[in-house]
């Protein structure tokens, strides 16, 4: 695959072979990418762990990161994020990872430019967070060994959550049924196609897997922050200890962070014995590996024919 953009772009068979392949890389499996590979992480929306676990992937798997931080970059003059990337391109850089604030921001890169670099989205305003939602994948595959049948409630602000959009999706797809809490108005149309709304005390009960997401006050009008109690999201919608206490036996708890503790989560459920979130974040760096395998693979096949034919 040249790129990765959005889950829907990939196959059943593609997700079962990035688990498989970031499974291997967990187990110990050394990278084939030449150290001559050059990746470079344009975030033009913070990130803390998405930015700095691709770091480490490509660290890991014998690349050099070009250094890039918006704020200091030519997009503060004007540059264009094709221009950006297309500089990033010529100067040498194989892969890019991409945040940006604008949904869909890639369908211009790849459908109106001829680009020679591969692009994995790193997330898209409130679109898709693939690699996100593939350490997910992950996390629940090693627990369950199968995705068909389980349960899976997400609660939260479903509407502005890429990782909501990209999770609700895939998961529907591998068979599993999926479920949502949180405020009706968070509750769209799009994720009344794919399953019900639920009580969060129901969903703490019947779920296989309780994934909790953050409220996010930055895509949240003036209004909304205004009428917004931290407290009563908390008494309605948070998971504490008592909905824990609630959850089946082997059912998990997920989050894709960061966490905002007192408000979807209680303090001392983060780290209780069902949570996963800081093993999700483990996954995080051998998903990422996989997946820049994934894209660079091509290339690898291109570069061993080219030595052949100069031998
Ligand atoms: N889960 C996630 O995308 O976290 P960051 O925003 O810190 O990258």
């Amino acid at each position: 695959m040249k790129n990765i953009l959005s889950m829907s772009q990939l196959s059943n068979e593609e997700v079962y072979s990035l688990i498989d392949s970031a499974e291997k890389f967990k187990a110990g499996k050394k990278s084939m990418i030449g150290t001559d590979k050059f990746a470079i992480n344009l975030f033009f929306e913070n990130s803390t762990r998405t930015k700095s676990s691709f770091q480490v992937a490509e660290m890991k798997l014998g690349m050099k990161e070009i250094e890039f931080e918006a704020s200091t970059s030519s997009t503060t003059k004007g540059e264009s994020l094709y221009d950006t990337i297309k500089t990033e391109e010529s100067i040498g850089a194989s892969v890019a990872i991409i945040r940006h604030s604008q949904d869909k921001y890639y369908e211009d890169l790849v459908n109106n430019h001829n680009l020679n670099i591969h692009i994995i989205n790193g997330g898209d305003g409130t679109g898709q967070h693939p690699s996100q939602s593939l350490l997910d994948l992950m996390t629940i595959f090693e627990h369950f060994g199968k995705f068909d049948g389980l349960k899976i409630g997400i609660i939260g602000d479903l509407s502005h959550s890429r990782v909501a959009h990209s999770n609700a999706e895939i998961l529907t797809r591998l068979g599993a049924q999926v479920c949502f809490g949180g405020l009706d108005a968070w509750y769209t149309p799009e994720f009344a196609e794919m399953g019900p709304h639920m009580d969060v005390d129901d969903l703490c009960r019947e779920m296989d897997v309780v994934m909790l997401l953050r409220v996010q006050h930055e895509r949240l009008s003036e209004e909304e922050n205004k009428n917004f109690s931290k407290t009563d999201y908390f008494n309605k919608y948070g998971l504490n200890k008592e909905r824990v206490n609630m959850m089946k036996a082997d059912a998990m708890i997920m989050h894709p962070a960061p966490i905002n503790r007192g408000a979807e989560i209680a303090d001392d459920v983060v780290e209780c014995d069902k949570s996963y979130i800081f093993p999700q974040m483990a996954n995080g760096v051998f998903m990422r590996m996989a997946m820049i395998e994934a894209v660079l693979e091509g290339d690898n096949v291109r570069d061993e024919a080219t030595d052949q034919e100069r031998q």
